[in-house]
């Protein structure tokens, strides 16, 4: 199957590799297309590079947008049209830092990103928060982690999303587990409880439980 990537800085280069190696093919995407295609030049036949983010879309039965949270609303409202109907994953994270140069959270305290960035999807886009639960170091240390593989915990409001993020992590070399709707996704950010864990699933499902 294929998937569209947009950003392919730290963390979207590195979804893309463990797609690339599970099977999946890719259509990249980045703001100036220079990483982009260094990135598919890396990954070789299972990667091309589109022409922008829109072009990105087409064929793709999912969409990674592996970007700031900054930027996440603007390319959104970006490919608004291609994007309704189809399955989006967001692994951002709702940090900036501040003129000191501190990681601050860019959303109001008990406000989820997984509500926010729902709010900005056109109708009927089926939305998954996943893949940003793990540095990207870690996340390229933990893929088909043996014998028991890593988890990748997910949240989302709708089944079939459930289902389409679960084969695109099991793709990527980890176990899926579900968290919640998307206004759990504040467990999953930076500062979360569930963030930049490496747990199998008997310990996923027990942390789960556990707040
Ligand atoms: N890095 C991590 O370890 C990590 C771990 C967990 C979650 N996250 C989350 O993942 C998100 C991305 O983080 P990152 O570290 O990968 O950031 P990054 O290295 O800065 O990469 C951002 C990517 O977005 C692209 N981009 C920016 N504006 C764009 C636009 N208008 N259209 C298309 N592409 C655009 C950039 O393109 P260019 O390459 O052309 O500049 C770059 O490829 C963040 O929200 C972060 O919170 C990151």
């Amino acid at each position: 199957m294929t998937t569209a990537i947009i950003g392919t800085g730290g963390l979207g280069s590195v979804i893309a590799r463990h797609l690339a190696s599970g099977g999946e093919t890719l259509r990249l995407s980045s703001a100036d297309q220079e990483s982009a295609q260094t990135l598919a030049a890396k990954i070789g036949p299972a990667a091309v590079v589109a022409v922008d983010n829109r072009d990105a879309l087409q064929g793709a039965d999912a969409v990674v947008l592996a970007l700031r949270f900054g930027v996440l609303k603007s390319v959104i409202d970006e490919i608004a049209g291609p994007l309704a109907d189809r399955f989006v994953v967001v692994p951002s994270n709702p940090v900036g830092l501040d003129a000191q140069g501190n990681v601050i959270r860019l959303l109001p305290e008990g406000q989820s990103s997984g509500e926010v960035v729902a709010g900005w999807l056109p109708a009927g886009t089926r939305l998954a928060m996943a893949f940003g639960t793990l540095r990207a170091e870690l996340f390229e240390s933990s893929s088909h982690r043996s014998p028991e593989p890593a988890v990748l915990f997910y949240v989302t409001d709708d089944d079939r999303a459930g289902q389409e993020v679960e084969r695109l992590i099991r793709t990527a070399g980890f176990e899926p587990v579900k968290v919640g709707g998307v206004e759990q996704s504040s467990r999953l950010e930076v500062g979360g409880d569930l963030h930049d864990l490496v747990v199998g699933p008997a310990q996923a499902r027990s942390l789960i439980g556990g707040s």
